[in-house]
C-alpha cells in the first residue's frame, strides 16, 4: 500500500504510524535540501533547516513507529557521505547529517535488540540535485 504524509508534521507522522500492523523493518529517506556551500558564505540558518526537514522527520517516525516496529526487524537511516567527507563546500551539510551518525550507535544500544543502521550515500543522480 501507499500513504501520503508530511514527515515535518508530527500529527500526520503520529496518524501514520499509528494506524500500521506490526511491521519488520523502516527505512528513512526523507531529506531537506539546504546546507550546501562554502563555509564563508553558508547561510547558518540552513543548519536549522536541514534538522527540520531532515533530522527530526527521521527520528520522529522512529519515535511514532516504535508500538509497531517487530524489535527481531530493523531501522535503516540515510545519512550522506557529507558527515565524513573531509571535502570544501560541505560544512553545513555535513554538520546536519553528522547527527544521524551520531545518533545511530545510541540507539543500537538503546532498542536492542531492533537493529538500528544508517547508510551515508555518496553522490547519486536523483531528483534532490533538482532544487
Ligand atoms: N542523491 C544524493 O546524491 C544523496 C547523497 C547523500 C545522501 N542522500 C540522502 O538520501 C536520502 C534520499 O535522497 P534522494 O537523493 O533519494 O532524494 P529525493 O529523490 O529528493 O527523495 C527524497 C524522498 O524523501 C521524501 N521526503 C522528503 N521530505 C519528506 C517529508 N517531509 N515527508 C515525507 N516524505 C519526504 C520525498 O518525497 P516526495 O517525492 O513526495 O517529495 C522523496 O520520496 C536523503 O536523506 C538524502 O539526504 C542523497
Amino acid at each position: 500500500g501507499k500513504a501520503v504524509f508530511d514527515a515535518t508534521r508530527p500529527d500526520e507522522v503520529r496518524q501514520f504510524f499509528d494506524g500500521l500492523e506490526p511491521f519488520d523493518h523502516l527505512v528513512l529517506a526523507a531529506s531537506g535540501g539546504k546546507g550546501l556551500g562554502p563555509f564563508a558564505t553558508l547561510d547558518l540558518a540552513d543548519i536549522g533547516s536541514g534538522v527540520d526537514e531532515k533530522i527530526r522527520p527521521q527520528l520522529s517516525c522512529l519515535q511514532a513507529a516504535l508500538p509497531t516496529l517487530n524489535r527481531s526487524g530493523s531501522v535503516t537511516f540515510i545519512s550522506a557521505v557529507s558527515a565524513q567527507l573531509a571535502a570544501p563546500g560541505v560544512a553545513g551539510i555535513g554538520a546536519i547529517n553528522g547527527m544521524l551518525l551520531t545518533v545511530a550507535p545510541i540507539l543500537a544500544v538503546e532498542l536492542k535488540p531492533l537493529r538500528v543502521n544508517v547508510v551515508a550515500p555518496g553522490v547519486i543522480d536523483t531528483p534532490w540535485w533538482d532544487f
